[in-house]
């Protein structure tokens, strides 16, 4: 189960389903990063990207679900780093029903598709 969460969590940091979240509009003028970001402005978060960073990910473009079996880094919206769900009031709140079906999902396809790959004429996922 705790490399199932990993494995999740990986394809989550390469592929969010939502690359550019939701969104936000500054609603006052705001200097982050010394940039500028008057009111107004439309500001568009790029997950996609964040999730690619090489200064804050290792092989970045490398499928590597290991990298989170000895990490605190978790998508709940505290870890900037990995905001597949986005994060802040708008992220999103239906993190554990997601989490709960993907678990649930993955974890019986693997014993229906996985586990019994061998089997003749039956077509496995590996
Ligand atoms: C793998 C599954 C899911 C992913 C990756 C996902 C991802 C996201 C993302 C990225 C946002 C925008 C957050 C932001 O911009 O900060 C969002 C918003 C939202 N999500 Fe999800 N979501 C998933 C499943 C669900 C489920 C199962 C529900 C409901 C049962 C749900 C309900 C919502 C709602 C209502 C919002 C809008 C929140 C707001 O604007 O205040 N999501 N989701």
């Amino acid at each position: 189960m705790h490399y199932l969460r990993a494995v999740i969590k990986e394809t989550r940091r390469l592929h969010p389903p939502i690359p550019l979240l939701i969104p936000r509009e500054a609603s006052q003028d705001v200097k982050i990063n010394g940039y500028d970001i008057a009111v107004g402005t439309m500001v568009m978060i790029n997950a996609w990207a964040i999730g690619r960073d090489p200064t804050t990910w290792d092989q970045p473009k490398e499928y590597r679900p290991e990298r989170f079996l000895n990490s605190s880094v978790d998508f709940r919206g505290n870890d900037f780093q990995l905001i597949p769900f986005g994060a802040g009031r708008r992220g999103c709140p239906g993190i554990s029903f997601a989490m709960a079906a993907n678990e649930l999902v993955l974890a019986n396809g693997d014993d229906q598709c996985l586990g019994n790959y061998k089997r003749p004429g039956h077509m496995g996922l590996a």
